[in-house]
């Protein structure tokens, strides 16, 4: 960057000596011509304008601070204005929506499992280890609803969207249905099995359907090990985003109570096992003996839009200090125009 005053002082001198000149050489006060009255007026101008200019770069400096400081925060690259994705190492660990289930819904709830499964595609896109993401059986009514609502899921990346079933695409050892169901307690995630979740919002009218359809394949089937880790005050039959989110976290954090806490949302009640006296009654009583994992959806909304948009926000922020900063330089701007 050039020096700021270097230019139009430098020439502002030269005007100056130029005019004594003319003075000395008629031995009294000239007028000054035009060009002369120009460029006094601009020498002028700058030195009015000179705390301007270093209020600006006071000011670009601290935009530059707050873009490096904001980086820093969040583990993101910045290359000129842009922002990457955190550096993510994959998980070979394959989780699968199964939307065989699409007949048993109702409109209301294909829209919901819809939302749920956009939430799993941006955590997947956003952590740490993503997933290898299958989503089978795609079609029917939550198809022509993704089509309907919202057609950018056709560019959706790292996703393997298809409408054959998880059996015909995924090798019948590796997969393990995961069901609250299931007598088997996950303890551990082995990265070279296929999880499946069941893509389904029932309010648990078809309780255990799960379940039986991995008995039905002669699957191997697990529940997660939330008994072990948290006092739930409603029933342990979570929905599809939060089994999703709870394994990416696990993949994460490798702490099954870490996962469950990040991931489930207060309303289910959930405490760490030991801290139950602390509950609150009220809200024990209203949710008790409720399955919560889709008729909250509008809690499990806020808490998946508060996730998914933690880092939006930030850049939200960024980008009104962004802003806040343009507007005073274009004002600055102005000024020195006017
Ligand atoms: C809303 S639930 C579906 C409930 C349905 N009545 C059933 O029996 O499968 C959506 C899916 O999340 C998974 N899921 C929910 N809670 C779970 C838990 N505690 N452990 C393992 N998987 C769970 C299952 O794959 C389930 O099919």
């Amino acid at each position: 960057m050039c020096d700021p005053d270097s230019g139009p002082a430098a020439i502002s001198d030269n005007v100056l000596k130029e005019e004594t000149n003319e003075k000395k050489a008629d031995g009294e006060t000239e007028t000054l011509s035009k060009r002369q009255r120009k460029r006094l007026l601009r020498h002028q101008q700058w030195e009015e304008q000179r705390d301007l200019r270093k209020q600006k770069r006071k000011e670009r400096k601290q935009k530059r601070r707050l873009e490096r400081q904001a980086q820093a925060e969040d583990g993101a690259e910045w290359i000129g204005k842009k922002r990457f994705r955190r550096e993510a190492e994959p998980s070979s660990l394959k989780l699968v929506v199964d939307c065989s289930f699409d007949n048993l819904m109702v409109l209301k709830d294909v829209k919901k499992l819809h939302k749920q499964i956009q939430r799993c595609y941006a955590e997947n896109r956003r952590a740490a280890h993503p997933v290898q993401f299958y989503l089978t059986s795609h079609g029917g009514q939550l198809k022509q609803n993704m089509d309907e609502i919202n057609k950018g899921w056709v560019n959706w990346k790292d996703v393997h969207i298809t409408a054959e079933h998880f059996h015909e695409v995924l090798k019948k050892e590796e997969l393990v249905y995961l069901t609250s169901d299931s007598p088997n307690v996950l303890q551990e995630l082995d990265e070279a099995k296929a999880y499946v979740i069941g893509g389904l919002v029932d309010h648990n009218h078809h309780k255990g359907i799960s379940f039986e359809r991995a008995k039905e394949l002669g699957i191997a089937h697990a529940q997660l090990p939330l008994g072990s880790f948290v006092k739930m005050n409603s029933r342990k039959v979570l929905a599809v985003n939060h089994v999703f989110e709870i394994i990416l976290a696990y993949l994460e954090k490798r702490d099954w109570q870490e996962a469950f806490f990040t991931v489930l949302p207060q309303r289910k009640g959930a405490t760490p096992v030991g801290q139950e006296g602390k509950l609150d009654q009220s809200e024990e009583e209203d949710e008790n003996g409720e399955q919560d994992s889709d008729g909250d959806l509008e809690s499990n909304e806020k808490v998946l839009e508060k996730r998914c948009d933690a880092q939006e926000q930030t850049d939200a922020k960024r980008r009104e200090q962004a802003a806040r900063l343009d507007k005073s330089e274009d004002a600055s701007k102005e000024q020195t125009v006017a």
